[in-house]
C-alpha cells in the first residue's frame, strides 16, 4: 500500500484528479486515395506509379492523428455516415485512439474523398477533392459536448456562419467559468476556460470574418497568397488587422518555416528543417498545426497549475478574472510568451521536417521521442 505525502499530512486520499482536458479539431475527415509518381502526370497519358495506399485525411481529423501520437488526448468533431469508406475513417481512428463519440452520422451520407498524386521528382501534393455533398456541423451539434472536457477547440474554417456560433457559445461558456471561480472564489478552480484557435487555409476572402473570435490562428500560404501577402511577415502584419488584441498568429510557408507574432507584438521566427530526402509532404500543415496546438496546450496547463499554486498571485488573478468578464474581446493567453513561442514555432518545424522524410503519419511517435 503506497502512502502518499498527502495521505501521511491530510490524513485522507487526495481528491480524484480530473481526466486530462482534451484538445478538441472541428472539420472534415475524408478518404485520400494517395498515388505516388516519378513525376507529375502529362494529361491524357498512361502510365504505372511508384506505389500506392488509402488514408484517412482531412486537415482537422491529420492533426488528430499527429497529436494522439504526441500522446496528446484529442476528439475530432466533423460529419461521418454509414457508407463503407466512413466505416475505414471511424476504424481508423480507433486505431488511433482519436475520440469521435459526438460526431453526427448522416443515413446514406457519402464519404468526401480525395484523390491525391505526389510528385516524387518536385516533392509536390496535387489534390483533387470531391466532397459527396457533405454538410457540415452545426451549432447543434457542438451544443452536445461538455465544454469541461476540453482546454484547446481548433476550428477547420469551414461553414463561417456555423463556426462563428460555436465561437460565441465557447465564449460564453468562458465567461461562466471565470464568473464562477470570481464567486466562489476558488484557487484551483477544475475548470479550464476554453482557448479558441482558427486554421484560414482555404483561397476564401470571408474566412477573415472568424479571426475576431481567436486566441489562436493559423494562416495558410495558400490564403496568404490569395490575399496577395509576398511573405510570412507581410502576411502577419496584415492579417493582425483583422485579430482580436494580444492574438497569436501563425504564418507557415513551405520550405521557408514558419514565422509568429506574438501577444506582445513581436515576431519569432524558425527556418524549415528539411529531411534528407522529401517523401510526402501531404499534410505537412496538419503537422505544424498539431504541433503547435500541442505545444501551446501543455504550456497553457502547466501554467494553470503553477500559477494557482502561487498564493501570493491570488489577489492577481482575480483581477485578471475580473478583467475578463468586462472584456472577452482581448485575448487572455498569458502563457504565451516570446520564448514560450520560440519553442513552439521550433518544435513545429522540427517535427513537420520529420514529418515529409516519411509517407504518412506513422513513426511520428518515435522521432517525437529523440527530441524528448
Ligand atoms: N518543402 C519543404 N521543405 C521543408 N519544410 C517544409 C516543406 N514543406 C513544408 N515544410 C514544413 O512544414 C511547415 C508547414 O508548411 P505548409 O503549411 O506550407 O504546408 P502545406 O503544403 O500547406 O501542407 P498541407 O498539405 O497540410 O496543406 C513549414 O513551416 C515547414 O516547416
Ligand atoms: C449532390 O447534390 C446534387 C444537387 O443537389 C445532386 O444532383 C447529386 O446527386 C448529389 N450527389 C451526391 C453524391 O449525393
Ligand atoms: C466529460 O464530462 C462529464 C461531466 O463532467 C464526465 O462525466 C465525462 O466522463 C467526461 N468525458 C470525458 C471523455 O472526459
Ligand atoms: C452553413 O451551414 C448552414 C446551416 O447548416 C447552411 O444553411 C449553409 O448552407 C452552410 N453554408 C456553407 C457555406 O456551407
Ligand atoms: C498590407 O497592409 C499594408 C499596410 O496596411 C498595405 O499598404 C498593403 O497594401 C497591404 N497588402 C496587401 C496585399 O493588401
Ligand atoms: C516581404 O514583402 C514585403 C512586401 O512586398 C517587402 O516589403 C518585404 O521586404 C518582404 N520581406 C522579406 C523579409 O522578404
Ligand atoms: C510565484 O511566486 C514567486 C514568489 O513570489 C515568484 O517568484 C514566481 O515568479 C511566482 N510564479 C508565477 C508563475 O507567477
Ligand atoms: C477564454 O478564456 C481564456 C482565459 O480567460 C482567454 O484567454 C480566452 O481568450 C477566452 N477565449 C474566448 C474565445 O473567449
Amino acid at each position: 500500500m503506497i502512502s502518499t505525502f498527502y495521505e501521511k499530512i491530510v490524513g485522507t486520499s487526495p481528491p480524484p484528479e480530473p481526466s486530462e482536458p482534451k484538445v478538441l479539431c472541428v472539420g472534415l475527415s475524408c478518404l485520400d486515395i494517395v498515388q505516388l509518381c516519378k513525376h507529375y502526370p502529362q494529361e491524357d497519358s498512361d502510365q504505372r506509379c511508384i506505389d500506392f495506399r488509402y488514408q484517412r485525411g482531412g486537415n482537422a481529423c491529420n492533426s488528430c492523428t499527429v497529436m494522439s501520437q504526441l500522446g496528446q488526448p484529442c476528439e475530432f468533431l466533423g460529419v461521418l455516415s454509414n457508407e463503407q469508406f466512413s466505416q475505414f475513417l471511424q476504424d481508423d481512428m480507433r486505431k488511433y485512439k482519436i475520440d469521435f463519440l459526438h460526431c453526427p452520422i448522416m443515413e446514406n451520407g457519402g464519404c468526401p474523398t480525395s484523390v491525391v498524386i505526389l510528385s516524387m521528382s518536385t516533392g509536390s501534393r496535387t489534390i483533387i477533392h470531391h466532397d459527396q455533398n457533405q454538410t457540415e456541423i452545426t451549432l447543434s451539434d457542438f451544443e452536445k459536448l461538455n465544454l469541461e472536457n476540453y482546454s484547446w477547440i481548433h476550428f477547420e474554417g469551414r461553414n463561417i456562419s456555423e463556426v462563428l456560433l460555436m465561437m460565441q457559445h465557447i465564449e460564453n461558456y468562458n465567461k461562466s467559468v471565470t464568473q464562477r471561480d470570481s464567486e466562489t472564489n476558488e484557487k484551483l478552480s477544475r475548470y479550464t476556460p476554453i482557448t479558441i484557435s482558427v486554421e484560414l487555409e482555404k483561397k476564401r476572402p470571408e474566412l477573415l470574418d472568424l479571426l475576431p473570435y481567436a486566441d489562436v490562428a493559423f494562416i495558410s500560404k495558400d490564403f496568404a497568397k490569395s490575399r496577395g501577402y509576398l511573405n510570412m511577415s507581410e502576411t502577419l502584419k496584415n492579417v493582425s488587422h483583422d485579430a482580436k488584441t494580444g492574438a497569436t498568429i501563425f504564418s507557415a510557408w513551405a520550405d521557408r518555416g514558419a514565422m509568429a507574432l506574438a501577444p506582445d507584438g513581436t515576431i519569432v521566427q524558425c527556418p524549415a528543417f528539411p529531411p534528407h530526402k522529401i517523401i510526402d509532404t501531404l499534410g505537412a500543415g496538419d503537422t505544424f498545426n498539431a504541433a503547435i496546438l500541442y505545444y501551446l496546450n501543455k504550456e497553457k496547463l502547466a501554467f494553470k497549475k503553477d500559477y494557482s499554486s502561487n498564493a501570493s498571485d491570488s489577489i492577481k488573478m482575480t483581477i485578471q478574472q475580473n478583467y475578463n468578464i468586462e472584456s472577452s474581446e482581448k485575448c487572455q493567453t498569458e502563457f504565451i510568451d516570446q520564448a514560450v513561442l520560440q519553442e513552439a514555432i521550433t518544435f513545429g518545424c522540427r517535427l513537420t521536417g520529420a514529418k515529409i522524410g516519411l509517407q504518412g503519419f506513422d513513426g511520428l511517435s518515435s522521432i517525437y521521442k529523440n527530441y524528448l
